[in-house]
């Protein structure tokens, strides 16, 4: 083959390859779209009913923010940001998660000022983290959460983690777990910190190489290790609940007691630290005790984090969140066979053949649209029999059936789809007839 064969070959099969989506991603249509949208509308009406603002923040944002927020050690920050440098040579980053975001809004449009205190928001959206893709664990992948922005009161730690809970309820999701633990402030931290490196320092050598640099660089989040987790080295850890200074095991006791005079059921576990840099006292998550799930089982998580708007040049501002994952709350949706999410039948179907009639429907379906009447006609020119079938796929309750004849006349016939009675009714009346009968 010359060269130029060669190269024709190659540019031509470049060509014709169909272009696929990429690896971790994936189309949300069809059944998956109705159980993604019906996540969200639960979601924003309890989001509402909390009084909580939306806001939409950037896709992307600059790679420093999420370095000094999430934290540069940080899994998320060290191996799964998608970082690029655009055409200006701005060194950006998709973001990994909400929070950096919101919290560079707040300090950027000066929220701190606002009368209305604290600042309560909420967000959903795509977030980007370039992970080992699995079920349940994609790069591209959606969150709702909500931050409040102001509050030091253990009541609104309490209100967050309610709210996320009684959304996963309002879903149909019943066996949630949260899991809970506190962090403590600084000093306790601090504390903890140094008598858990003395523990460590003579068994590192048997946890995994990941547990051994976290050792060098956050000691803490060894507990959070997925590999480590169950080896008796852990489960012997001293846990930060005994070195709580009075402050902070205060406020945990006085979360708990609120979390249980809502009726939300909690679990303390010590082991909870987050993959994440920003928190101090109050963490949690939120698990689905569903069999098959494996490490996805984790449907949302938060906690405190008083110290980062600091971190990012803001007023000091106590604040608190939560985010869920959108991706794994539509496989357990579906799982649960919510058949009500994905029933959508429609309420009218208009049968046309001719041109006359195909008019008629297309400002009948007006009418019933603008009459909140889930209305559809045909428009691929089947005849009747086809027309009835498609009607019945879309589960039509009523059957408007137009007919040149009958039109002239001024009557139109309507067919009760599941009675199968039929009526024929003055064209003047069609609209309150069919409202009546839905
Ligand atoms: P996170 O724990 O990193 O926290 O993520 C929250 C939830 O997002 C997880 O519990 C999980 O359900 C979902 N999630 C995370 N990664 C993936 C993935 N690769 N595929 C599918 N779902 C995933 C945060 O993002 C914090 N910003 C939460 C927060 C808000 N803390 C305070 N305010």
């Amino acid at each position: 083959m010359s060269v130029l064969t060669y190269t024709r070959f190659f540019c031509f099969k470049e060509e014709e390859r169909m272009i696929t989506k990429q690896k971790g991603t994936y189309d949300i249509y069809g059944n998956d779209a109705k159980y993604y949208n019906y996540i969200n509308n639960v979601f924003t009406t309890v989001a509402n009913y909390y009084n909580y603002n939306f806001i939409r923040t950037p896709i992307f944002e600059a790679s420093e923010l999420f370095h000094r927020s999430v934290g540069e050690t940080t899994d998320i920050v060290s191996k799964e940001t998608y970082d690029f440098v655009d055409r200006g040579g701005r060194s950006v980053t998709l973001r990994p998660e909400g929070t950096a975001g919101v919290v560079r809004s707040f300090i950027e449009n000066k929220m701190f000022g606002d009368v209305n205190q604290p600042v309560k928001l909420y967000y959903t959206g795509p977030m980007y983290r370039y992970e080992r893709p699995q079920a349940g664990r994609y790069r591209e992948l959606s969150q709702f959460g909500v931050e409040v922005l102001g509050s030091d009161s253990p009541m609104i730690d309490a209100e967050v983690i309610s709210l996320a809970y009684r959304t996963l309820e309002e879903m149909g999701i019943e066996d949630i777990t949260v899991k809970i633990n506190t962090l403590g402030d600084i000093e306790s931290r601090n504390n903890y910190r140094e008598a858990l490196v003395k523990y460590l320092e003579p068994h590192i050598s048997n946890l995994c190489p990941d547990c051994q640099n976290r050792f060098k660089t956050n000691p803490l989040r060894i507990l959070d290790c997925k590999v480590d987790k169950d080896s008796e080295i852990l489960l012997k850890a001293p846990s930060i609940l005994d070195y709580l200074n009075d402050s902070s095991e205060k406020r945990f006791k006085s979360v708990l007691e609120l979390l249980m005079e809502l009726g939300v059921d909690y679990e303390v576990d010590s082991n909870i630290v987050r993959g994440l840099d920003y928190y101090d006292h109050t963490v949690f998550e939120f698990v689905a005790d569903i069999p098959g799930l494996g490490a996805s089982n984790v449907l949302g998580a938060g906690g405190r984090y008083n110290n980062l708007v600091e971190k990012l040049e803001g007023p000091a501002t106590p604040c608190v969140g939560f985010a869920c994952g959108i991706d794994r709350l539509m496989i357990i949706l579906q799982e649960l066979n919510k058949d009500n999410v994905v029933q959508s039948d429609l309420d009218v179907y208009i049968l046309a053949v001719n041109e006359e009639e195909h008019m008629t429907a297309l400002k009948l379906a007006q009418d019933l649209r603008w009459s909140e009447i889930k209305c559809d006609y045909d428009t691929l020119d089947r005849g009747l029999k086809a027309q009835f079938k498609q009607a019945d796929r879309l589960g039509a309750k009523l059957l408007v059936i137009l007919n040149s004849d009958e039109l002239s006349k001024g009557i139109i016939t309507v067919k009760d789809n599941i009675t199968h009675e039929e009526v024929r009714i003055d064209e003047n009346e069609i609209l309150e007839y069919i409202i009546g009968n839905l």
